[in-house]
């Protein structure tokens, strides 16, 4: 009789334990269920973000200048760039380089390849060479080297025209001053 009891009170109590372990289990599934609805949720609106920023991407690439827009831009502080030295003013010679030199780095980070020309070891090369006499004949303050320096950088223009297949773009030097409101003289004071 005694012995029947301890099992009966051993079974109960093995189906007291069954029961609280089946109400945690169910509970951790609801629990895993909640997690991963908010995963899909945070995956959700991380796929959104990413969306939206590929679009802005997409926008702020197609607003940035092309590789025409920083030849126009060359091609201006080239102009200048003639009148100042033809004036003798070397400083602001040095500063048009200096804007010319800082336009074609722009360029270059275009990384543009036309014709199977790569533009940016071209200008790279036109840098190191024809624009650094260039930065020497202004330094040297010698009207004869920066003329010769010159032709030599519209050479070079010219030259990756012709290679990149844009043969009928030739550079030639000014006639008259690429702008009228601006002098070239130095300042008296
Ligand atoms: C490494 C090659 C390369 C060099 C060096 C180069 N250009 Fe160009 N240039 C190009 C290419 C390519 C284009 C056509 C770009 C386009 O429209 O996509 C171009 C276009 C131009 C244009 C036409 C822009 C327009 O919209 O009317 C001018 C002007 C110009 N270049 C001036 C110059 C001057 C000045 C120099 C030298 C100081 C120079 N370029 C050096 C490759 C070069």
């Amino acid at each position: 009789m005694k012995y029947s009891a301890y099992v009966f009170g051993g079974l109960a109590l093995c189906l007291i334990v069954i029961v609280i372990l089946f109400g945690k289990v169910s509970s951790l599934g609801t629990e895993v269920r909640d997690l991963n609805q908010r995963n899909d949720r945070a995956f959700a609106t991380l796929q959104d973000s990413v969306k939206r920023a590929q679009a802005d991407l997409a926008i702020a690439k197609e607003s940035m200048p092309g590789l025409g827009e920083y030849m126009t831009t060359i091609q201006l502080h080239a102009g200048k760039l003639w009148f100042a030295a033809k004036a003798s003013n070397w400083e602001l010679s040095q500063y048009e380089l200096d804007e010319l030199k800082e336009t074609m780095e722009a360029a270059k980070a275009l990384n543009a390849e036309k014709n199977g020309v790569k533009i940016s070891n071209v200008l790279d090369s036109v840098l190191q060479t024809q624009v650094a006499q260039l930065a020497e004949s202004i330094k040297r303050k010698s009207p004869a080297e920066f003329q010769k320096s010159y032709d030599e950088t519209l050479s070079a223009c010219n030259g990756c025209h012709a290679e990149a297949g844009y043969k009928f773009i030739h550079i030639v030097r000014p006639s008259s001053p690429p702008v009228t409101n601006q002098r070239w003289e130095m300042s008296a004071k």
